[in-house]
């Protein structure tokens, strides 16, 4: 059921995004060329269906909110170019396929980051459907999720915490940050959209934030147990750059027991909702089983 769920909505997603960004038609090409090789190289698009899902679970539709949900998997492609540079983890795979900057060079695969985030809020914010009102707060959202409060400040923490011994509080605030916020934002914007009561953004809130805990320690673990294969990016990334991560401070068995428990977390959030949520309650059994 949900396996049939992504590949709908992956499929709306995907050819959204294609005719988002023009191939070598774009003036200059290169730039296009390469926002284009990273943006459609795959990729389990799980922001976006995240946020068709919150809206399908509060009575909603979310394939009505492509615009929002695109700008989203942009968001996390521009975040994964530079993740990836050599200023940064400095990996060479990434959605099975050479990096961008391995491609076009490190000058050009920063621009293609930053052509991707900016040209996520021009196209968030030609949202239909929607009122002004609702889409100014759901976009100032992913805005605050995306930046130093979030995604950025965690990475930022990441970066810091290399070659270091830092202690859970820090480690939980960084997997919060760097990997929960955009989660969180895609879930609560879903719901949002789809006008989703108090009581119902409260408990999706919780999910997202369970979720994305559980999903970013599931990603430490493929980074020792997975293989290049399935997940598409080099393995052994976390030990050769130092990283702090919940393997290199606890065993395997721990941390797959904490991102169980977290899964668990997630799943009680959602007790009242009924089968209108069968799909993110299978989005939780999927990341935790995961080997992609
Ligand atoms: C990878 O995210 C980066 C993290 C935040 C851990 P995904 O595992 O969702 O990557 P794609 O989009 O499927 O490539
Ligand atoms: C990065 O975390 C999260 C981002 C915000 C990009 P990782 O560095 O662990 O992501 P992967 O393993 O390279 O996908
Ligand atoms: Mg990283
Ligand atoms: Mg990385
Ligand atoms: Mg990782």
């Amino acid at each position: 059921m949900l396996k049939q769920y992504m590949q709908e909505k992956c499929d709306v997603i995907d050819q959204f995004l294609d005719q988002l960004i023009p191939g070598s038609q774009g003036y200059p090409p290169v730039i296009f060329e390469a926002m284009r090789y990273s943006l459609l190289a795959g990729g389990k698009r799980l922001r976006p269906v995240l946020l068709m899902a919150a809206a399908d679970a509060v009575g909603g539709k979310g394939e009505r909110y492509t615009h929002v949900a695109c700008g989203l998997e942009m968001i996390h492609t521009y975040s994964l170019i530079h993740d990836d540079l050599p200023i940064m983890d400095n990996d060479d795979y990434r959605r099975g396929k050479l990096t961008n900057h391995k491609v076009y060079g490190n000058a050009v695969a920063l621009l293609a980051g930053d052509g991707l985030l900016t040209l996520a809020f021009e196209v968030m914010l030609k949202q239909p459907n929607i009122t002004a009102e609702v889409l100014l707060k759901v976009v100032h959202e992913i805005a605050v999720s995306a930046g130093v409060l979030g995604m950025v400040g965690g990475q930022t923490v990441d970066l810091l915490s290399e070659g270091k011994l830092i202690d859970i509080e820090t480690l939980r605030y960084m997997h919060k940050a760097k990997t929960g916020a955009l989660f969180k934002a895609s879930l609560r914007a879903g719901a949002m959209l789809a006008g989703a009561g108090e009581s119902q953004l409260q408990a999706l809130t919780t999910y997202a934030e369970q979720f994305g805990l559980a999903f970013q320690i599931t990603d430490d673990i493929l980074d020792v147990t997975g293989t290049q294969e399935k997940i598409g990016k080099p393995i052994g990334s976390d030990e050769k750059n130092h990283k702090a991560t919940y393997v290199s401070l606890y065993s395997l068995q721990e941390a797959q027991q904490m991102s169980n428990n977290a899964g668990q977390k997630a799943l009680e959030a959602l007790q009242d909702f009924g089968p209108e949520a069968e799909v993110l309650r299978a989005m939780v059994r999927y990341i935790l089983t995961r080997d992609n």
